[in-house]
């Protein structure tokens, strides 16, 4: 899928997110080998470390529903900083993805792509091949 496209349905999922005490509201879409997208957001909560962010919420949901053979992921933010993934999202993406997967954020040009491999470069893994779970 064309990044624009993906950054669209983050975007989309961003509307959705509940981030009432830090105003930051994400979106993370997340497209499977089939072509199905899962759609993320970032739910916080009042106790704040419970807060699941919106690339883990679409990396989840896509496991809940059986998928698990990830393609890329697009994340947008309602307002700066450029919503780089956080260091427990890449080690989750790390789980299921393979060093070359391909990370799409939205900045204010659009998007930038870069991956998984070098936003992580030492995922902890206890498999040979990250993509062979
Ligand atoms: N957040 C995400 O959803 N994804 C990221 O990659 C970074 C941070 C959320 C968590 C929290 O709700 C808010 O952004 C501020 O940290």
């Amino acid at each position: 899928m064309d990044p624009n496209k993906l950054i669209f349905v983050a975007k989309k999922a961003m509307e959705r997110a509940h981030a009432p005490y830090s105003g930051y509201k994400v979106g993370a879409a997340l497209i499977c080998d089939d072509g199905t997208v899962f759609k993320g957001c970032n739910i916080e909560n009042a106790s704040y470390g419970l807060t699941n962010c919106a690339e883990r919420t679409a990396i989840f949901s896509a496991i809940a529903s059986g998928k698990k053979d990830f393609v890329a992921i697009a994340i947008a933010a309602s307002k700066a900083p450029v919503p780089f993934p956080c260091g427990t999202c890449l080690q989750v993406l790390a789980e299921f993805c393979a060093p070359d997967f391909p990370i799409h954020i939205a900045n204010e040009d659009g998007y930038e792509t870069t991956t998984l491999g070098e936003l992580l470069p030492h995922a902890f893994n206890l498999k040979e091949d990250p993509s062979d779970a």
